[in-house]
């Protein structure tokens, strides 16, 4: 198996986009701490991932946006595990709105989950890996980082951001053995999605207009964006460092 004897954590793992990666982690030999905000979620998702029958997969609960916790948490990580390989950095937020009607805290809010939250792990997981001269650092960003995102404006900033510092993180570390990249998915069907068409025309007739944009002419499945995420997780990507690859239909 391509992930056997190796560990990862997994943040914003209790559905959607993360819970698709724990599972295919796992599904591929790692053991898996899965985080999440809501400690409920995480239960039930490592419970029913951990039913299918590979390696352990432990919820854990936190805040990715406070420094303490996320400190405090990857030390019971570490307790539980031994050691860390591998960071999936996944956990983020948005609901569409034009800039001209956003708040400064929401903003602020955008910014601290989708960027300052992602530093928070790596800052936290990275003297660990460098010690062990293996890592390797999977950050979940978006389309939206890298083309004009409509309707999304302080998230499409805070995604260029983490693509940005993804890039600039593996200059930094990838000469001790920590690769960092970025999968960068285009609307995917998500409890986060689904939501947001619910509760907003505006948002619905973006995503639509955005869907007649992408050349496959339709969403993406979360284990689509898994798929990718464990080529940047496993020895397969052993050469690939400061990366983004785009999911996303051919959307560009
Ligand atoms: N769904 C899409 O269309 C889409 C497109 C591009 C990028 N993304 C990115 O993919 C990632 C996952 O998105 P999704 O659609 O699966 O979202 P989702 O809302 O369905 O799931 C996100 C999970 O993260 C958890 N979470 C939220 N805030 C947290 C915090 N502060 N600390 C820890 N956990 C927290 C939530 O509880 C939830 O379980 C996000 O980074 C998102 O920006 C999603």
């Amino acid at each position: 198996m391509l992930l056997e004897n190796k560990t990862a954590a997994v943040t914003g793992g209790g559905r959607g986009i993360g819970e698709a990666v724990v599972e295919r982690l796992a599904g591929n030999g790692a053991r898996v701490a899965l985080l999440d905000k809501n400690g409920e979620r995480a239960r039930e998702a490592a419970s029913r991932i951990s039913g299918l029958g590979g390696p352990e997969v432990v919820p854990f609960e936190v805040d990715i946006t406070s420094y303490d916790q996320v400190k405090e948490v990857f030390g019971r990580v570490l307790d539980r595990f031994g050691r860390l390989d591998i960071l999936v950095n996944n956990a983020g937020w948005d609901i569409m709105e034009l800039f001209i009607d956003n708040r400064p805290e929401f903003w602020t809010k955008i910014l601290d989950l989708n960027l300052k939250g992602h530093m928070n792990c790596c800052h936290v997981v990275l003297p660990g890996m460098i010690r062990a001269g293996y890592g390797k650092i999977v950050n979940i960003s978006s389309e939206a980082g890298r083309t004009a995102a409509y309707g999304e404006t302080a998230y499409a900033a805070a995604k260029g951001g983490l693509i940005s510092f993804t890039r600039s993180l593996a200059q930094e570390v990838s000469r001790y053995g920590v690769c960092v990249n970025s999968v960068a998915p285009g609307p995917t069907e998500t409890p986060m999605l689904k939501k947001g068409i619910q509760l907003s025309e505006f948002a619905a007739r973006v995503l639509e207009e955005r869907k007649a944009l992408i050349p496959m002419k339709r969403f993406a499945q979360p284990g689509e964006i898994a798929d990718a995420v464990l080529f940047f997780a496993s020895p397969l990507s052993d050469y690939v460092t400061g990366q983004v690859l785009g999911v996303s239909g051919g959307l560009c």
